[in-house]
């Protein structure tokens, strides 16, 4: 009997891989092609970066047996182990177990040919997709990257060198393989066959996953904090499955025990779950709304006093933020006029975050971007990519922010959330849905995704054009609060103190706590000394400053970024009854009497996360119950990196409430 895991039809395809190069790889693609004997269940298409790369990797798949290559024909079957030449002037698709070929008229400017195969690859193939980028073909993939992986299919890097500055590309990065072209065809052939299997276990046996999917996540909320749990399923099992298939993980134990084991691959899972593909001016129609129905009417509002601002939640890698802001720009500059902007454009994904405020993209990007802005708001950088204008950037902030657990901003006149609601169950796009709301001035406007919609708390907005998703909140109407739980949860998962592979809270790690609290001080009370004294003189009067915070009659307290309190001050022990070591480690919450205004953490947070102080009346209880209110400020101070790493609170008792 045959076992239906094993059994392999030899008509069938259960990959498709597209192999991606220049001319400049012939001796790696010579290298890798050369033990191809045509075992493996997948069919290769390969994709050349530019017309003029077609004749040289020509030559080299020439040279193979006749047998397992061929030019691609379309509507032809495509079979397992051969290996198609895209015709020059050609993009070459698997429809259906058929190649489909469609002309390519002309090269388009930053030649996105690679990033275009790819995003098809990735629509036709889900999670069958395999790309392989070799070294020269690494920079035209980026878009292409994120389509591959965001639907669960692999990503393999050519680079004889892992030190190399190409292994170390955002591409690379995202990859689950950076391998010299010599190793790749046996782990392709590896992963092929282990991700056959594991497909059609599934199909078999459809439920066996979903306990070990909720194991997995618990491994990965302890290490990081993040909690996926009520995340679609089948979203995390693709990302699992993945990275399954990379170990050659046996089975769903296997792979949870390698997790236990290493800390690495638990960072590893969470970039992936987080993973998501994104564009400028993506759903070019519903940005031709937004600028048409929506942004006249916010420069309409606009006020001498109060900037415009928009949030864009789950900005991944910033392009969706960046297009608003050249939209509103646009919009500023047909009306002839200047108002402020203010772009809160956050994310989970730090390390995208990192990447987005940079605002340095690929020149493959043009082919998203209409002409008249791509002309004024973007300058060429010197590899041929793009950066975005000095003063589109600075209408940007971009944080770290979890839309599931920290305060949502506040007083927002836009709120862009677009393609993120589809990986949340249904009770908890409902509670981010009700937390926009919360978000939204009086008749604020809300931009969600194309395949998004508002659920049940549809009759709080109104539409303002249903088809591209914008609605309107509808005056006078409260939303049910976004509960307790969702803006204040006691981090059900402990996080690690240190998030291996954050740059960012390594960086903040590394600044002594005292430094935070001299620089801050200093930055407040003395900002002329900061400018203008010699470094001695500086240093001196940072060593008198520590022991200000000691002595001082005013209560001082530092925070990490993620709220954690980090150190308190004499005065603070005086007055709050706690010691220094009971709190540390701990939430300012502790302090929280349930007399304090509910609304006002929320406020504080918008300030705070975007790097402005805050300013304002705490009503605290001290360790023993008694109420005290105290008028503080708190003040974000930057890490090296830029981020805010710390919050330096100072405050002073005052009679009340
Ligand atoms: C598919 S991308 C959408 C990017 C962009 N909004 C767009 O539509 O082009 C989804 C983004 O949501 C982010 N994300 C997922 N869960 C999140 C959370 N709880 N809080 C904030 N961002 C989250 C991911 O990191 C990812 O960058």
């Amino acid at each position: 009997m045959t076992d239906p895991l094993t059994s392999v039809d030899s008509t069938t395809v259960s990959h498709v891989i597209a192999l991606c190069a220049a001319a400049a790889d012939a001796p790696a693609l010579t290298a890798c092609l050369s033990a191809w004997t045509g075992s493996i269940t997948a069919a290769v298409v390969v994709v050349v970066r530019a017309q003029g790369d077609h004749a040289a990797v020509a030559a080299i798949l020439a040279r193979l047996d006749p047998a397992l290559t061929a030019e691609a024909v379309d509507g032809a079957a495509a079979a397992p182990g051969r290996i198609y030449l895209c015709p020059a002037q050609s993009t070459v698709r698997v429809v259906a177990g058929r190649l489909r070929l469609s002309r390519r008229d002309r090269e388009i400017v930053g030649d996105p040919h690679i990033d275009v195969a790819l995003s098809l690859l990735a629509e036709d193939q889900g999670t069958g997709a395999i790309a392989v980028l070799f070294a020269g073909a690494v920079s035209d993939a980026f878009g292409g990257t994120y389509a591959v992986k965001e639907v669960g299919g692999m990503v393999m890097v050519q680079d004889e060198n892992a030190k190399s500055a190409g292994a170390r590309s955002e591409v690379a990065l995202l990859a689950d393989y950076v391998l010299p072209a010599k190793s790749l065809l046996m782990e392709l052939q590896g992963y092929v066959e282990h991700h056959r299997r594991m497909r059609k276990a599934r199909k078999v046996a459809p439920e066996v996953d979903d306990d070990g999917v909720e194991r997995v996540v618990s491994i990965i909320g302890s290490h990081t904090g993040v909690d996926f749990r009520d995340y679609q399923k089948t979203t995390l099992l693709r990302r699992i499955q993945r990275r399954m298939s990379v170990h050659r993980a046996a089975s769903m134990v296997a792979y949870i025990d390698l997790l236990q084991q290493s800390p690495h691959e638990v960072i590893v899972l969470y970039r992936e779950m987080l993973i998501g593909v994104t564009r400028f001016f993506r759903d070019e129609h519903a940005f031709v709304a937004l600028r048409a129905r929506v942004i006249p009417q916010l420069l309409a509002r606009a006020g001498a006093q109060e900037p415009i601002r928009v949030w864009v939640a789950g900005c991944a890698t910033g392009e969706e933020a960046y297009s608003i802001a050249m939209s509103i720009q646009d919009g500023l500059e047909d009306l002839g006029t200047h108002a402020e902007i203010k772009v809160f454009a956050t994310d989970l994904d730090r390390e995208a975050v990192e990447f987005a405020s940079a605002g340095v993209y690929p020149a493959s990007v043009v082919a998203d971007i209409p002409p008249h802005l791509l002309e004024r708001f973007f300058t060429r950088t010197g590899d041929s990519g793009y950066q975005i204008a000095k003063h589109i950037r600075e209408m940007l902030v971009f944080a770290p922010h979890n839309i599931l657990k920290d305060p949502p901003f506040y007083k927002i006149d836009l709120v862009t959330c677009r393609n993120l609601l589809i990986y949340l169950q249904p009770a908890l796009q409902r509670k981010v849905l009700s937390s926009f709301h919360f978000a939204l001035k009086s008749e604020g406007f809300l931009m969600l995704g194309m395949s998004e919609s508002l659920g049940d708390l549809a009759s709080y907005f109104s539409a303002v054009e249903g088809k591209w998703r914008l609605y309107q909140k509808t005056p006078g109407l409260r939303a049910p609060p976004p509960s307790d739980e969702l803006f204040h949860e006691v981090h059900r998962f402990r996080p690690s103190p240190q998030r291996p592979g954050h740059p960012t809270a390594a960086a903040a790690a590394g600044d002594s706590l005292q430094e935070v609290i001299n620089q801050s001080l200093l930055r407040e009370f003395l900002p002329a000394f900061l400018v203008n004294e010699p470094c001695e003189v500086l240093h001196e009067s940072l060593r008198l400053l520590s022991l200000v915070a000691e002595c001082m009659t005013s209560i001082a307290m530092v925070t990490g970024a993620d709220g954690s309190i980090r150190y308190v001050n004499r005065r603070f022990v005086e007055i709050s009854g706690w010691s220094a070591d009971e709190v540390i480690g701990g939430n300012p919450r502790l302090l929280k009497s349930p007399d304090a205004d509910p609304r006002q953490a929320a406020e504080l947070w918008a300030a705070i996360t975007t790097g402005n102080r805050w300013q304002g009346r705490f009503v605290n209880r001290t360790k023993s119950g008694a109420t005290f209110c105290e008028d503080a400020v708190i003040i974000p101070v930057l890490g090296r990196d830029g981020m805010v790493a710390n919050y330096l609170k100072l405050s002073q008792v005052v009679p009340g409430p």
